[in-house]
């Protein structure tokens, strides 16, 4: 018997087993069926709906075991209760809805999709989410990008009770721990993407402790304020490029991100100093993008603040990257001392 198990394996290994076949499915659509293991043992089908057209069956019919759904381009408009609560929907993964003039979504519009990880709502014309859209989902990337939301917050996140939102106050950071729902499911959220919407300040997003990737891109951020990333400490990229009200920020604001290694600050042209104490926190940062921002020189001494950057880009096509320099001969300990600055291809950049 473990003999047989042993071959199946070897097997396996051998083949690489993994093959696409085409299925029938939906006019309009196409299905593809990626196969793996012996025997086909494993499925995945890919549905593709994109731009079904005028007169388009909702919900569009799908195989049951579909994955990742491509329902991009089919101005559905209201995303309403049961435009996605069809046979097939319950096991999706991905879904991409992008670009289908979406004004709103009801509160129960997703909450059939169980399994659903992925979900590309850019391209939309969204203002606001109903409370609890999100909630029980065990989503890890939500994209938002390109619609008109002037305000994202927890709420979306957050369960529901006799179909009234549960009251949370998000002032005051008095919000604990709504990252476990009351079922004791977890935010999943690694990817937030909220580029080119109207948001005017950061969202408050406490619930969100694993997040690794935040863009704000395009917003019309004003100020950046003290605490206003604190909870975000698994944070690994944050982009707050392209904000062109964006004139201050203040000290201490990026506190709390001890995970961040890239940071985009570019092309705010409104932003024109810098104060060292705003880099405070920002133990793993590598990376520093301040390129097309009104930022021409840098604090004196904020390496002290940055113990793990390699590059800032500056102005027009001005880099900086960290070299160690040999320092002048102590006469009293017998070595020269070596200590690290930023090196920049501009002469009067010396920092
Ligand atoms: C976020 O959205 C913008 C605009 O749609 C896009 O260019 C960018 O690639 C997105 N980021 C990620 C990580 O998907
Ligand atoms: C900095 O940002 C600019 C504009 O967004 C981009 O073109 C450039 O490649 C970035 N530089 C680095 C070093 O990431």
């Amino acid at each position: 018997m473990a003999l047989f198990l042993w071959l199946d394996l070897l097997l396996l290994l051998l083949a690489g087993v993994r093959c696409t076949s085409v299925k029938n499915c939906h006019a309009g659509c196409r299905c593809e069926v990626e196969s793996f293991g012996l025997f086909d043992s494993f499925s995945l089908t890919t549905v593709d709906c994109r731009g079904l057209g005028p007169g388009a069956i909702i919900p569009v019919p799908i195989p049951l075991d579909t994955a990742f759904l491509d329902l991009s381009s089919n101005a559905l408009g209201h995303l309403t209760d049961n435009m996605l609560a069809g046979p097939g929907y319950t096991t999706l993964v991905s879904l991409d809805l992008s670009s289908n003039h979406i004004t709103m979504v009801s509160p129960n519009a997703l909450s059939k999709l169980r399994y659903l990880e992925t979900l590309d709502l850019s391209h939309n014309d969204l203002e606001g989410l109903p409370p609890g859209c999100f909630f029980g989902l065990p989503l890890a990337e939500v994209d938002l990008s390109h619609n008109n939301l002037r305000d994202f917050n927890m709420g979306a996140f957050v369960a529901k009770v006799n179909s009234k939102p549960v009251s949370v106050d998000l002032s005051h950071n008095k919000l604990v721990s709504i990252s476990t729902t009351p079922h004791g499911k977890l935010v999943h959220i690694q990817s937030l993407n909220l580029t080119a919407n109207h948001l005017s300040g950061i969202p408050r997003l406490e619930g969100l402790e694993i997040l690794r990737y935040l863009s704000l891109d395009g917003n019309p951020i004003v100020a950046i304020e003290e605490g206003d990333f604190a909870h975000l400490t698994d944070l690994v990229f944050l982009s707050l490029s392209s904000l062109r009200q964006l004139w201050g920020i203040e000290s201490h604001s990026f506190k709390g991100l001890q995970s961040l290694q890239v940071l985009d600050l570019s092309n705010n042209p409104k932003l024109k100093t810098l104060r060292r104490s705003i880099f405070t926190g920002l133990d793993s940062l590598q990376e520093l993008n301040l390129s097309g921002s009104g930022v021409t020189s840098l604090p004196h001494n904020m390496l002290s603040h940055l113990p793990a950057i390699k590059s800032i880009a500056l102005g027009q096509n001005i880099r900086c990257l960290r070299t160690q320099k040999q320092g002048v001969f102590h006469r009293q300990l017998g070595q020269s001392q070596h200590y690290e600055v930023l090196n920049c291809n501009r002469d009067s950049l010396a920092l």
